[in-house]
């Protein structure tokens, strides 16, 4: 059954936020069935936040730096995803770890997005435009971007959609970059609406979306 609702979502961002801006243009051309509740981020300067203020959303930095003990940290993120009746937590170029109690207190509804092709050039360090170079470096024919659910681990999840992009010969870290971020922009809104839809279940480490099921 298709929920009426918007599915109320946080997006967590550190960067310049592409990410946070494709989901918004889904939402704002009817295909995404999603509020965004609130935008946070650990950098006061992410443009993500900048972008989220232009549009009236409620958006916040705070960071455990910020915090003499993670425990302080961590309640106050809960606080913030329970205040705003957060249903579904989206990290969207997010570079830091998500505390292990929000992580259990939102088992299978934290998602993030990686610019490669998870299990493969993943894991902490791994991120933004060493990833590229590292597949560059490689030799892949083949990169893409992976929508997954956050656990414990940088990046160990299971994969809720992947999609795949060549590489070309005479690629670039930039010219890569862009092609997989294309790709990024796409996937991310699809998941979150697969959520929207109580489409998903999961099964061990599978993510099975009901269009899956026979
Ligand atoms: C993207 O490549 C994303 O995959 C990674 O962070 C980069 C920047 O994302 N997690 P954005 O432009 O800030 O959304």
């Amino acid at each position: 059954m298709t929920r009426k609702s918007p599915l109320s979502i946080a997006v967590f961002v550190s960067g310049t936020g592409s990410n946070l801006v494709s989901i918004y243009n889904e939402i704002q051309n009817g295909y995404l069935n999603a509020e965004i509740a609130l935008v946070i981020s650990n950098k006061s300067t992410a443009g993500g936040l900048m972008f989220a203020r232009e549009k009236g959303i409620t958006a916040i930095h705070i960071s455990p730096n910020q915090y003499d003990d993670m425990s302080t940290y961590t309640e106050e993120l809960l606080n913030l995803l329970k205040d705003h009746q957060v249903e579904l937590v989206v990290l969207a170029g997010y570079l830091k770890m998500i505390p292990i109690a929000v992580v259990q207190m939102y088992k299978n509804k934290i998602i993030n997005i990686h610019p490669a092709l998870l299990p493969s050039f993943g894991g902490k360090g791994l991120y933004g435009k060493r990833v590229h170079q590292a597949v560059l470096d490689y030799g892949c024919k083949v990169s893409g971007a992976t929508v997954h659910i956050v656990d414990e681990e940088y990046d160990t999840g299971g994969p809720v959609i992947q999609k795949c992009v060549p590489v070309l010969d005479d690629d670039t870290v930039e010219t890569l970059a862009s092609r997989v971020l294309e790709i990024e922009h796409q996937i991310l809104p699809t998941a979150i609406q697969l959520f929207a839809d109580g489409k998903i279940s999961i099964q061990g480490r599978r993510v099975v979306t009901s269009r899956d099921e026979p």
